[in-house]
């Protein structure tokens, strides 16, 4: 416990990479088959390094292929689906999705899926270069996926657990493990709040549970924190007259406010403390009431010094994009690496000054964005940046 406590404190105060400024690797996807996924029953397609646009009617499989490319970044995916629903019309063999990547350093081949799975195993597997990783982390040393979909239109005015799990996403760009501490720091709250049910809980038992949760939860702040402050200096680089205007972002939690103030191991312990003496509120309540699953992230329309959640819907969307493009920027200067976008739909509800505008910053963030949409029209003005398909009925065909 002590040298692993040691190691993240070490990596809270000063192990987070610096932005490095110069022009990340491109990364991109040059193959992409997938069996089984969706409504696609077998997709073999072979890509350029350029931008790519898929265009069709409703139900062709846009979205299910932006999906299942967010499935070779870690996690549940852009829908957050579970992995029967992506399942082709359950499929007995369960689907199986494999990439070429072309980095820096060569070409990449990983895969994942159920494939292959003894009957019951419902966890997916990811191989890279055929050798299976230990965990869908691995992915990170590869390649960066980020996507803006249009289920994130709500994202401001919809619940805190939707802003928590976007900003944690946005914490991989600094921190690959920090998706696994919120996922031990979950587990260890229910097993707290399990306890905290049954009619005689053990308070030693108690405090083996409160104590790494303690230890979790400040490293999970310290790494939210650290992004605030980097993804705010980001977004002071959006040009005054940006089309996206600039967001103030503010961290809203206990924890991630004691951070930098007091030390960390004040911070911690005191949680475990708050832990400790919350233990019959939060038996009465049924739920752990302190901790970093309560922070929020709020953000603020700075031109307009509006609350983001009471502004239009489109000046909200020009928002989102515009953090979701300077969060891309970062996580390039961070990881050394352009990330893939994936940008569904995000042409419909722009004007066309916007969408110019747009393009213009993803040609310049340097990697490989997907965008989609049902008028083609719409992304003209990428004729000769990018590559055009069409897709219809589960296949995508160049057009
Ligand atoms: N597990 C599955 N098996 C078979 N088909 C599925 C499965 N899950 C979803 N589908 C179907 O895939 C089709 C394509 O869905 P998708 O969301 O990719 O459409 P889209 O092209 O993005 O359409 P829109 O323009 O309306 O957003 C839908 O008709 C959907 O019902
Ligand atoms: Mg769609």
């Amino acid at each position: 416990m002590g040298e692993s406590k040691e190691r993240q404190y070490i990596s809270m105060t000063n192990d987070f990479p610096t932005p490095e400024a110069g022009k990340p690797a491109r990364v991109s996807i040059s193959r992409l088959k997938l069996a089984h996924f969706r409504n696609y029953e077998n997709l073999s397609l072979r890509l350029g390094p350029s931008h790519v646009v898929l265009t069709g009617e409703n139900g062709s499989g846009k979205t299910n292929l932006l999906e299942a490319i967010s499935f070779l970044s870690p996690g549940r995916g852009l829908r957050r689906a579970t992995y029967t629903d992506v399942t082709r019309n359950d499929a007995p063999d369960g689907f199986a999705i494999h990439a070429a990547i072309e980095t820096e350093d060569g070409s990449v081949d990983v895969g994942t899926g159920l494939a292959g799975n003894a009957p019951g195993d419902t966890a997916r597997r990811v191989r890279i270069n055929g050798v299976t990783a230990s965990s869908a982390d691995d992915l990170l040393e590869y390649s960066r996926i980020l996507w803006l979909v249009p289920a994130m239109d709500g994202l401001f005015t919809g619940p805190a657990g939707d802003r928590r799990r976007f900003l944690d996403r946005m914490v991989l760009a600094i921190d690959p493990a920090h998706g696994r501490r919120v996922l031990d720091y979950e587990k260890a709250m229910r097993s707290r709040n399990r306890l905290l049910s049954e009619e005689r809980s053990n308070s030693a038992w108690l405090d083996a549970i409160e104590t790494p949760m303690a230890e979790l939860g400040i490293a999970i702040a310290a790494a939210r924190a650290e992004l605030m402050r980097l993804i705010n200096g980001m977004i002071e680089r959006l040009p005054d007259d940006s089309p996206f205007p600039k967001a103030d972002c503010i961290l809203d939690g206990e924890l991630e406010a004691r951070i930098g103030i007091e030390s960390a191991t004040d911070v911690e312990e005191t949680f475990r403390r708050a832990l400790h003496d919350g233990r019959s509120r939060d038996r009465a309540a049924g739920r752990t009431l302190d901790g970093p699953h309560r922070s929020d992230l709020l953000v603020r329309h700075r031109p307009k010094s509006m609350p983001a959640e009471l502004c239009s819907t489109g000046e909200q969307k020009a928002l989102l994009i515009g953090l979701i493009l300077s969060h891309a920027r970062l996580t390039g200067e961070l990881a050394g690496m352009a990330p893939i976008l994936l940008l569904d739909e995000i042409a419909a509800h722009l004007d066309e000054g916007r969408r110019a505008a747009l393009f213009d910053i993803i040609e310049e963030l340097g990697g490989q964005a997907f965008m989609t949409g049902t008028d083609r029209a719409l992304f003209s003005s990428l004729a000769g940046r990018a590559q055009f398909f069409d897709v219809a009925h589960g296949e995508v065909h160049a057009g």
